[in-house]
């Protein structure tokens, strides 16, 4: 089932998620909801936040920048198999040199920026059968973690430019919560006034 994305500007995107356990109700089908709708979306990550669920879970699927000619041989090689389900995830570490990559996110429809991250991370987290796992991830698969992972700290990618952009953006954000947006998605908007 294809579920409505939350767009800028409700809450729940800001909320620092909470933990799961495997009884979490109904979880392989909210699972299955999210990559559907991810799909839908043409998305490459989708975090639960952003489908109104305030817990520590979140989808990616990076398989599409395999086709990206733009991007190095070793990144198309990484992301080609690049489909997980992230449960708890941690950061344990992150290091190695920031580095700009221009990111969009499916609650912020036509929003698109360079933002900067440090290029290597070290992580836990379980997958949806609830085995635990520790991995290292690099380049773009570091990236779409690292913004995903972000969803669940209730941390947006606009929060990291500079204030001048930031600034420059206020009003398309004010616009895009209050349903003010063309999207090619369903998504729920928290200040809509009028009915459509
Ligand atoms: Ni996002």
């Amino acid at each position: 089932m294809i579920l409505p994305i939350v767009a800028y500007g409700d809450p729940v995107l800001r909320k620092k998620a909470v933990e799961i356990t495997s009884d979490y109700p109904n979880l392989k089908e909210l699972i299955a909801n999210m990559q559907e709708t991810m799909y839908n979306a043409s998305g490459v990550g989708l975090a639960a936040p952003q489908i109104g669920k305030a817990i520590r879970l979140f989808v990616i699927d990076a398989s599409p920048f395999a086709e990206d000619e733009e991007l190095s041989a070793s990144d198309r090689e990484t992301l080609k198999d690049f489909k997980k389900v992230f449960i708890n995830a941690r950061i344990l570490e992150e290091e190695g040199t920031e580095w700009s990559f221009n990111e969009g996110c499916l609650s912020i429809p036509d929003v698109r920026e360079d933002v900067y991250r440090k290029s290597k991370v070290h992580i836990q987290y379980q997958d949806e059968d609830f085995n635990t796992h520790t991995e290292v991830l690099e380049g773009l698969a570091a990236r779409v973690f690292q913004h995903e992972y972000d969803h669940i700290e209730g941390v947006l990618f606009t929060d990291k430019l500079s204030t001048l952009k930031k600034r420059l953006l206020k009003r398309k954000l004010e616009n895009i919560s209050k349903g003010k947006i063309r999207a090619e998605y369903r998504m729920r908007f928290p200040n809509l006034k009028s009915k459509r």
